[in-house]
């Protein structure tokens, strides 16, 4: 493992810990790899945050061909930090690689350039629990060049940003509704990877829950328009009449490392789980009877994130009386305590970086 370090002149001011949004702060460095079909991945720097100098026409401004990973570092004292699943997020990234033909990374080595920065960053990582160091891994495409073909050269690009829960509400319950209109993937599409074209599509949707009152919606699947798929910033999960269901992975949906990760809790803890095909009429079914106990999304930015109320056909279902369910706190505790060092990594979730 080679990388250079270019040191900054002057360090940023750190911000207040205390108020810290999602994915608004930048530290002082990301890390750059370029690739061309000659070199290959090379240069691995160490960099000050800025802008990346592209030409207009590189092609990633064009036909968005790139994709992305979140994972995030976690303090633990001032000589040890944690990474959740690394391994993971460099999987799926070479998987969404394959589908948008991105050359694949070696996530080992990449792993490695992503340690060596958070030595020099560790400060930045903050020290209260619930919040973290989001690490942003991306791939874009640097050909200058209109032709629609997959370009011969890249750029992956790492940032880090200290941050406080995804939802301003924190643990509290999000609003979401049912997303009739626009769809967010399709089988054979990119719905299972990583790519800023899901969530640009997503926009539109986005926009008017906000406007609505809500933090997100439940997208349902283009096809049948009934299934349930995900919320685009998370999994999501259904406790129905004491058994945890969530949709099946069909290839338009994201395979989350959370999700995986809550499933082999939930399933090791003794709880019923089905992944399997839920529709929206199943699930209205379930709350108009009484049996919808929970509802809570799983993501890396998210964590586990319950769901109060849900909205659809003008219809508002309030779950669990508003409130963090018994699954979810549990689901929840359980995930963060690994993840700050605080229970033991019974999974081997946990890579720990000495600093
Ligand atoms: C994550 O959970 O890390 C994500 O990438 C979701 C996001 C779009 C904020």
């Amino acid at each position: 493992m080679k990388i250079r370090f270019e040191e900054r002149k002057e360090l940023k001011q750190k911000p207040d810990m205390n108020n810290l949004g999602f994915g608004q702060v930048f530290t002082d460095y990301m890390v750059v790899v370029d690739y061309d079909p000659e070199h290959g991945w090379h240069d691995a720097r160490i960099v000050p945050y800025g802008p990346l100098g592209l030409n207009p026409g590189a092609m990633i401004f064009h036909y968005g061909q790139s994709t992305f990973e979140g994972l995030k570092a976690y303090y633990i004292d001032e000589h040890t930090i944690n990474l959740f699943r690394p391994e993971k997020n460099f999987e799926r990234m070479n998987n969404s690689n394959r589908r948008l033909c991105i050359p694949e990374i070696d996530p080992k080595e990449f792993t490695e350039y992503i340690i060596e920065a958070l030595k020099i960053e560790k400060d930045w990582i903050p020290r209260e629990e619930g919040k973290s160091l989001y690490i942003r891994p991306m791939i874009i495409a640097t050909d200058e060049n209109l032709g629609v073909h997959a370009s011969k050269t890249y750029k992956f690009v790492c940032m880090f940003c200290p941050v406080a829960s995804y939802y301003s509400s924190g643990i509290e319950p999000v609003k979401i509704y049912v997303e009739h209109d626009f769809k967010r993937a399709v089988k054979g599409g990119t719905g299972f990877a990583k790519t800023a074209a899901n969530y640009a599509q997503s926009l539109k949707s986005q926009e008017e829950a906000e406007e609505a009152g809500y933090a997100q919606v439940l997208w349902l699947d283009a096809i049948e328009r009934k299934y349930i798929e995900e919320v685009g910033s998370m999994n999501i999960m259904f406790v129905i009449d004491g058994t945890v269901v969530t949709p099946e992975l069909n290839g338009s949906i994201l395979p989350g490392i959370t999700r995986a990760s809550a499933l082999e809790l939930l399933r090791d803890k003794g709880y019923k789980v089905e992944e399997r095909k839920i529709s929206i009429d199943e699930l209205i079914e379930a709350a108009e009877a009484g049996k919808l106990d929970e509802v809570f999304g799983t993501g890396t930015a998210a964590v586990i994130s319950p769901v109060g109320e849900i909205l659809h056909n003008g219809k508002n279902y309030i779950i669990n009386g508003g409130k963090i369910g018994p699954v979810a706190q549990d689901i929840y505790d359980t995930i963060t305590k690994t993840q700050y060092g605080k229970i033991e990594d019974k999974y081997g979730w946990i890579t720990k970086i000495n600093i």
